[in-house]
């Protein structure tokens, strides 16, 4: 073996992690790398002179530091004004517009990164240096933990690179990694973080980089500072970014030139759109003038350049005090803490509750009521409590214990094996669980009982009025009609949606029963494998097994639940009143055209409801699965895709888009 082999085998797996990490675009499997890092491991063991500081084996280094050097930069790395509405951004616009004597400015539009901003200096193409923002004239020196990050090259790609290249952009950890480490500190008794931009903070002042490593620390490049040795004559800003990619850098794809500030206005909307679907937050949107020449005209105003501004979106996080802890009871009887909160406003609307999951989580996370707290809610999620801040806890808050009885039917409460979670086990004796039995029963995905509301079910059960799903195929216009703040008209249409939903499908209907463990691709199996409703009620475990996707423990549900006198009872009230469905036709479901194929949609559909479509794709035997993995056959991709598409492209997933619905179902 010979040094230029050795040489060719480090470049080679510089290559592959380039491609991997910065294009998304692996060229060969985990496997391969795994074996070319194994053989160039062992030539460094053998010939340890050759080894040099850009190979990947070199990435993280075995001792802990002592501490941070103090770095001076180059170019002061500097921050950004804001605009808070349209009118401030059209401001911005019109005094560009000025200063440039032009009708029409273009900017770059980049999302706002909700990270760390990094200043990386490389030195005849290596990376020698590479410190945090600070306070924008001095930083600290954090290369052996940004060393680590795979998606930062220690060489640049191109040898024909001027001398000095200093590279500035934002270094985020990713939402699911955040989630992941967070469940593994409250698990270790490590420090929990607030949201990723803390996490990705804590990672890079680590002190030993073989924690740094383990973090899923992502980079994005949107800037340089110096540049020498020839110095490049860049006259966009785009250009800059278009420069930067072949060096090696990753940069953010949703970046976009757009036009005025109307251009903006309008890239600022997408982005919020997106902004649920990303893995890593983001706060906002950056504009930025593209001509360079007009930036230089426009100059700086202390800090912040005037060529450029932040568009921030509403906070996804907040701090606010818990005012009480209350349980709920839910459809099956699972007890669930809420915390009460004192109102907040985060991600543009007010919470004042978030959940708490389960006793061990309030017992990992150690809430009080009256403890101030950091809630997240990003996108459409339940808000939830990530932390507590423990040193701002009230004298005397003490540990919360869960109720030992039912707080809304007194049954004692129990604990099955193996389970976190408590229940009451009262089942449709408990008025909560009935109500609760009753929603689900009316819900879309369930009968689909149009206009039959949340505070309505609890009325017509508060009020005696009905005691189980089949009881509302009993109600009439007038006793409707005699509920507050209920007019004969909508009573008349309740009345009329109830009746139109008696027409249904068996695998709805099964549904609609709330089974434990039974949900809509459970009922659905059940319905297209065993046809009649008589059939399944027959069925003993062993032979429930034998389905798709049913295991022990749903064929005990299915089991127990048929067996139950009281539902017997309900299941034949509900027939009795009158809900029937069309018989299933029986095919062979191994002729079936989608048969086994594990699909994912992503994405909004512009002519397709989701629902519907994915109704009919597990009509037509798919599997229809909510995360991609290397199980997945199919991503079907809508607009605006964001996480999944990438982990499909770079998991090697077919992907489509959703014409692929209109020709295939
Ligand atoms: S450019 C002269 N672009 O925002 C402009 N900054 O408030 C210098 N940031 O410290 C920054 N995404 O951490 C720029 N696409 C982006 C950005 C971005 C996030 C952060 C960065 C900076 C802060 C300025």
């Amino acid at each position: 073996m010979t040094k230029s082999e050795y040489t060719t085998l480090k470049e080679r797996l510089n290559e592959h992690a380039y491609r991997y990490y910065v294009l998304d675009d692996p060229a060969i499997s985990d496997i391969e790398y795994d074996q070319l890092y194994r053989q160039l491991q062992a030539m460094e063991e053998a010939n340890p002179e050759w080894v040099s500081d850009d190979s990947p084996t070199q990435r993280v280094a075995d001792q802990p530091m002592d501490g941070f050097q103090q770095v001076r930069h180059a170019l002061p790395m500097l921050s950004l004004g804001n605009v808070f509405s349209r009118e401030e951004l059209d401001a911005f616009d019109q005094r560009i517009r000025k200063a440039a004597e032009e009708e029409n400015i273009e900017y770059m539009a980049e999302p706002k990164l909700d990270g760390l901003a990094v200043s990386l200096r490389y030195e005849n193409g290596r990376l020698v240096q590479a410190a945090t923002r600070g306070d924008g004239q001095v930083g600290e020196d954090i290369t052996a933990n940004i060393r680590t990050l795979q998606s930062i090259p220690l060489k640049l790609r191109k040898s024909t690179a001027p001398e000095v290249v200093e590279v500035r952009g934002e270094v985020l950890m990713t939402r699911s990694g955040f989630k992941k480490y967070n469940a593994w500190a409250l698990e270790n008794e490590q420090k929990v973080f607030a949201n990723p931009r803390n996490a990705a903070a804590g990672s890079l002042r680590q002190l030993d980089p073989r924690k740094t490593a383990k973090r899923p620390l992502i980079f994005y490049a949107y800037s340089v500072g110096e540049i020498s040795n020839p110095e490049p004559q860049f006259e966009q800003h785009s250009a800059i970014l278009d420069w930067l990619k072949p060096l090696g850098f990753p940069v953010n794809k949703m970046n976009r030139l757009v036009e005025g500030a109307e251009g903006c206005a309008e890239y600022h909307a997408r982005i919020n759109t997106e902004r649920p679907n990303l893995d890593f937050d983001i706060d906002g949107v950056v504009f930025k003038v593209n001509a360079l020449a007009l930036q230089q005209q426009l100059g700086f105003v202390t800090k912040a350049p005037r060529w450029a501004t932040a568009h921030k979106f509403p906070a996804e996080e907040a701090t606010t005090r818990i005012e009480a802890i209350d349980v709920q009871v839910g459809r099956t009887g699972s007890i669930t803490p809420v915390a009460r909160l004192k109102p907040v406003v985060v991600g543009g609307v007010t919470v004042t509750n978030a959940t708490l999951h389960n006793e061990d989580e309030i017992r990992r996370k150690d809430v009080r009521v009256g403890d101030k707290v950091f809630v997240r809610r990003a996108g459409d999620v339940i808000p939830e409590v990530v932390k507590v801040v423990e040193s701002e806890r009230p004298a005397g808050a003490e540990a919360f214990q869960m109720p030992t009885h039912c707080p809304v039917c007194e049954t004692r409460l129990q604990k099955e094996e193996d389970q976190a979670v408590l229940r009451c086990p009262a089942g449709f004796a408990c008025d909560a669980q009935r109500k609760e039995a009753i929603k689900h029963f009316a819900s879309r995905k369930a009968m689909d009982v149009d206009g039959l509301g949340d505070k309505l079910v609890e009325q017509f059960v508060d009020k005696e009025m009905i005691r189980g799903p089949s009881d509302l195929y009993h109600l009439t216009v007038e006793q409707i009609a005699a509920l507050e703040r209920m007019a004969e008209k909508s009573a008349g249409n309740l009345v009329a949606a109830i009746e139109a939903s008696k027409h249904t499908t068996l695998a709805r209907f099964i549904y609609a029963l709330g089974i434990r463990e039974v949900g809509e691709a459970t009922a659905r199996t059940l319905a297209t494998h065993l046809y009649t409703l008589e059939n399944i009620q027959q069925q003993d475990s062993e032979a429930l097994q034998k389905l798709p996707d049913i295991g022990e423990v749903v064929a005990r549900k299915i089991t127990k639940f048929f067996a139950d006198e009281n539902n017997q009872r309900e299941v034949q009230a509900l027939l009795d009143a009158g809900v029937h469905w069309p018989e299933v036709e029986i095919k062979d479901t191994a002729e079936l055209p989608l048969q086994d194929m594990v699909i994912v949609l992503t994405g909004k559909l512009t002519e397709f409801n989701r629902d519907q479509a994915k109704a009919r794709l597990m009509e037509l035997g798919a599997k229809v699965s909510s995360a991609v993995s290397g199980k997945t056959d199919l991503l079907i991709a809508g607009e605006n895709a964001g996480s999944k598409l990438a982990k499909a492209e770079k998991l090697g997933v077919e992907v489509v888009g959703e014409d692929w619905l209109s020709e295939n179902l």
